[in-house]
């Protein structure tokens, strides 16, 4: 069983989608692994590292030659594929709802018609056995901290309560929207840093989970259908009743924030517009808004993904693919999610993973020359 580690392609992305560490892990299972030369560069991986752990480095060509299974962080372009085995699988990040260079249902249709059977791990289905499998989380996570640091990094105050001989320094008030998996780690992060948070989610089972991060729940109450609870544990979309609340809620709390972290994501759906341009407009001057949905259409009004912009002078942080900002720590965890989802199905007798058909059937999207996921045929 070969395994080929690619490097990335796509601008901006720094990540890897294998660390010494797991390439280790995988031959101790019995795979031989092949990483493109400079696959780790941008992770502070060097390729002697990756040969020491026992690895063969060398060019795409020779990686790819009878390789069984690919691994990416992205989609790689179908056609930089040649030279896999026929059915050889593809496990990456592979975005087949969205635009562009990377990703989008063009590149899915050219797996299929390359005969290369993509795994979409970002399809992992949200069940306890698969948590530690789990791109989604495992980025999210390190976005939510990674976005508290850009926004202590364009506020020209400081977080913590300080007092000095020159008097003292107020604490910085920060607002986290969508305490999901990264807005739940900007609670903490933020907290640490000294500010003040408070938090609030469509979901009312998050209210207990911000306070006991000790920050503060702000929440639409007495209307219809708060619960704000979809399937598989992510959020709804809301009435517009709810989303009328919701607005002037927040009008009012966010008035007096100096720091806003966005998180919120609906899937298979425009991002929901949480901050309008006459909210911003009611900040003090110098506060930060930072959108993590900028590349799913955003929560705040004015965001524009991969840019920093002011509105009222309020600056709004835009960047793309956050976790990459992290690049070292990110690939380190998207590389355990990866060995721990083939170790879990790995067959010693065939040499190679099988996947059982909960796990399989969620995140195959390409299978015998065709489309095969529910969620694209649907
Ligand atoms: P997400 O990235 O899809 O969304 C982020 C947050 O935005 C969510 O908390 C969502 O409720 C919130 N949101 C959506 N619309 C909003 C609005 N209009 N206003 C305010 N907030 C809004 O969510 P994420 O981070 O992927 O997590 C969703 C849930 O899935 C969590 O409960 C998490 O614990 C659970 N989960 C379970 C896993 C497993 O069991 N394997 C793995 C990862 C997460």
């Amino acid at each position: 069983m070969k395994i080929a580690v690619l490097r990335e392609t796509a601008e901006g992305e720094r990540r890897v989608a294998a660390t010494p560490e797991t390439v280790k892990k995988f031959i101790g299972l019995g795979a031989t692994m092949a990483v493109e030369s400079g696959a780790g560069e941008r992770a502070s991986i060097a390729d002697q590292a990756y040969a020491d752990a026992g690895a063969t480095v060398g060019d795409r060509a020779a990686v790819l030659s009878g390789a069984d299974i690919i691994f990416g962080v992205q989609g790689p372009d179908p056609a930089s594929l040649a030279g896999a085995k026929p059915g050889a699988w593809l496990a990456a990040g592979l975005n087949p709802f969205g635009g562009g260079e990377n990703g989008g249902r063009a590149k899915v249709d050219g797996y299929a018609a390359a005969g290369i059977e993509a795994l979409a791990m970002e399809f992992m289905p949200r069940i306890t056995r698969a948590q530690s499998m789990d791109i989604l989380s495992s980025q999210s996570n390190l976005a939510g901290y990674k976005a508290v640091l850009d926004a202590a990094a364009e506020y020209g105050r400081a977080f913590p309560m300080m007092m000095t001989a020159a008097g003292t320094v107020s604490a910085a008030r920060c607002f986290v929207m969508g305490v999901g998996v990264a807005g739940l780690q900007a609670i903490a992060t933020a907290r640490r840093l000294g500010a003040q948070v408070s938090a609030t989610d469509v979901r009312s089972a998050t209210k207990e989970q911000i306070l006991s991060l000790g920050a503060k729940p702000i929440f639409v109450e007495n209307v219809k259908g708060i619960e704000g609870e979809g399937s598989g544990g992510y959020a709804t979309e809301m009435s517009p009743e709810y989303q009328k609340a919701q607005a002037e809620l927040v009008s009012s709390h966010i008035a007096k924030q100096d720091i806003v972290i966005t998180t919120a994501l609906i899937p298979g759906r425009p991002a929901p517009r949480l901050i309008s341009d006459a909210q911003i407009a009611s900040m003090r001057p110098g506060s930060v808004i930072v959108d993590l949905a900028v590349e799913s259409g955003g929560n705040v009004e004015g965001a524009v993904a991969g840019e920093v912009v002011e509105r009222h002078g309020v600056k709004i942080v835009g960047h793309r693919n956050v976790a990459s900002r992290l690049s070292a720590d990110s690939s380190a965890l998207f590389s355990r999610n990866l060995f721990n989802f083939l170790s879990a199905f790995w067959d010693k007798e065939k040499g190679g993973p099988v996947l059982d058909a909960e796990i399989g059937d969620a995140v195959r999207l390409t299978q015998g020359g065709k489309v095969v996921n529910a969620r694209l045929l649907g």
